[in-house]
């Protein structure tokens, strides 16, 4: 079915001049840009988003981490979207990505690991709703 999903290009894939490579990948997938803008996050709205994560230990680290630079927002659109996008993305630790995705090329360590990606379908429509307005999805 069509989906849309969820993503993040993270501060460390900014800071480091990726984000044309990574959209490159992203679109080469066949994933339409439904949506898309930057954006520099305050604590608040990171902590939000990553509610889910709050009583992990890397917590801390990780809202640190999302609001030390300006991130890309997209909205992805195609079919099979969300688990296309995530084995695109490959494993969290890109230690653990299969060569040929997004954080075997680009990712750094389990935290700097240059992209998020809506896990499921209702996440994906929580992800997309926290950051997009409904006349934000363009595409
Ligand atoms: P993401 O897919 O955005 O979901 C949660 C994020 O937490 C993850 O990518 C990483 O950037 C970060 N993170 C840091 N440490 C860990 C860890 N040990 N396990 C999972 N995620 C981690």
């Amino acid at each position: 079915a069509i989906e849309q999903t969820f993503s993040i290009i993270k501060p460390d894939a900014v800071e480091r001049n990726l984000i044309g490579d990574i959209l490159k990948m992203i679109t080469d997938s066949g994933l339409r840009i439904k949506g898309m803008k930057m954006i520099h996050m305050d604590r608040a709205k990171a902590e939000g988003f990553y509610a889910v994560h709050r009583e992990r230990p890397f917590f801390g680290e990780l809202v640190d981490y999302m609001i030390s630079g300006p991130v890309v927002v997209s909205c992805l659109e195609g079919e099979n979207a969300i688990e296309k996008y995530r084995a695109l993305m490959g494993a969290t630790n890109p230690a653990d990505a299969a060569p040929g995705t997004i954080r075997a090329a680009f990712g750094q360590n389990i935290q700097n690991n240059a992209c998020h990606g809506s896990d499921g379908p209702d996440t994906a429509r929580t992800e997309v709703a926290y950051f997009f307005d409904k006349e934000e999805l363009v595409g």
